[in-house]
């Protein structure tokens, strides 16, 4: 078999056909056919998320179903809090990586345990960072996805951050082949379990270029005092030939839908917030310089942070509407598998001898 030779980092590689998601010729990104910033606007965040795994939006009484399905997940287990006691480790995405791959699920069939998993992350998530830091669990409520996300996140109930929340989730949920989503697919493609293949994409979205990246923006973002200060750190990281987390992606080379959409959101949210016309001064700089557009998480992080979220809570907030495009690729990689193993160029030494 002849071999070929692809770019590093398959930048512009077709490896597989799916049918979950994609960015359409005029630039907006599709879920199962239907503009993600469409379905943000005008659609509840566990619809999306069936649509997303089953390809079609929910009748009421799936809606009941799978609302149901959800919640009856929503628990935890009493060992695993106490290992969340001698985790004594703050990082929430190596928290919620071990303790998803040592929980025990109850559901036996592979449908049933991809939805558990998912079903668990937003308590787990919450239960680590509260006792992470001395902190009692919250009591779980009874609302929709995004009220007891955003109750669990923040330990406040409030309908009206729960809707902005639930957009973001909507945009997060899915991306056809990101990082995180090619490594479960690897993984799946091996015949290994949903545990598994979901495990390897936690350990994939938590790297700064990857999901880690919305929870390293406000670290340089919160201390400039005006405009000026900002596009002078965009200047002296041109200058040095750094990168700024929060711009740039591998699909959108001039305008991430998804960030634009956010920003319209943060200007309907506070249009004289300081950090709002920051982050202008940051997008405008970056694309006179580098034309290099912001990406979701530029814009998200300042969206968490203005919804009262806690900096450390970003990339598992990513984790917890992803998992769902997780699922819907487990399944896809499954009907048609064969496993993902490509080659490499050699380029090491040769007949040394011992
Ligand atoms: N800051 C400054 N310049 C950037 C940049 C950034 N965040 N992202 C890309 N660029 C520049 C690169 O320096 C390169 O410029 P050059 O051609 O002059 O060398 C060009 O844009 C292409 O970037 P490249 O890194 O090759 O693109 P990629 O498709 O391989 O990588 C990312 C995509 C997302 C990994 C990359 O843009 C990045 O590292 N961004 C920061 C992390 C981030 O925000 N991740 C979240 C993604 S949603």
């Amino acid at each position: 078999m002849s071999e070929i030779e692809v770019p590093k980092g398959l930048n512009g590689v077709v490896v597989d056909e799916t049918a979950v998601a994609t960015t359409d010729d005029s630039g907006n990104l599709l879920y199962r056919g239907y503009r993600a910033v469409e379905l943000a606007e005008r659609v509840d965040a566990a619809d999306v998320a069936y649509l997303i795994v089953n390809d079609r939006l929910p009748s009421d009484s799936e809606r009941k179903e799978f609302a149901h399905r959800l919640k009856e997940h929503s628990g935890m287990d009493g060992k695993v809090s106490e290992v969340m006691k001698l985790l004594k480790e703050k990082d929430v995405m190596r928290n919620l990586r071990s303790i998803v791959s040592l929980y025990p699920y109850e559901s036996k069939d592979d449908s049933d345990l991809l939805l558990e998993i998912a079903a668990r992350f937003p308590r787990i998530i919450s239960d680590t960072f509260r006792i992470s830091r001395g902190q009692e669990p919250l009591e779980d409520v009874d609302a929709s996805f995004s009220e007891r996300l955003y109750y669990l996140f923040t330990g406040k109930k409030d309908a009206e951050k729960a809707r902005y929340l639930n957009k973001l989730l909507i945009l997060y949920m899915e991306h056809e082949f990101n990082a995180s989503t090619f490594a479960l697919r690897v993984t799946a493609s091996t015949l290994a379990d949903p545990v598994s293949s979901i495990v390897s994409a936690l350990a994939t979205l938590k790297g700064p270029l990857h999901g880690g990246a919305n929870a390293e923006i406000l670290d340089f973002f919160l201390g400039f005092k005006d405009e000026e200060e900002a596009r002078n750190y965009v200047d002296e990281k041109v200058a040095s030939k750094e990168k700024i987390m929060g711009f740039g992606h591998r699909v959108y080379k001039t305008r991430d839908p998804r960030a634009q959409f956010v920003k319209e959101e943060i200007r309907k949210m506070d249009k004289e917030a300081h950090i709002f016309k920051i982050a202008e001064a940051i997008e405008n700089r970056m694309w006179e310089k580098k034309k290099v557009p912001a990406n979701l998480d530029f814009y998200a992080a300042i969206y968490m942070h203005m919804l009262g979220i806690d900096q450390n809570l970003y990339t598992p907030l990513f984790a917890s509407s992803r998992v769902f495009g997780w699922i819907a690729h487990y399944n896809e990689q499954l009907e048609g598998n064969k496993i993902i193993r490509p080659s490499s160029r050699y380029v090491g030494k040769t007949g040394r001898e011992l």
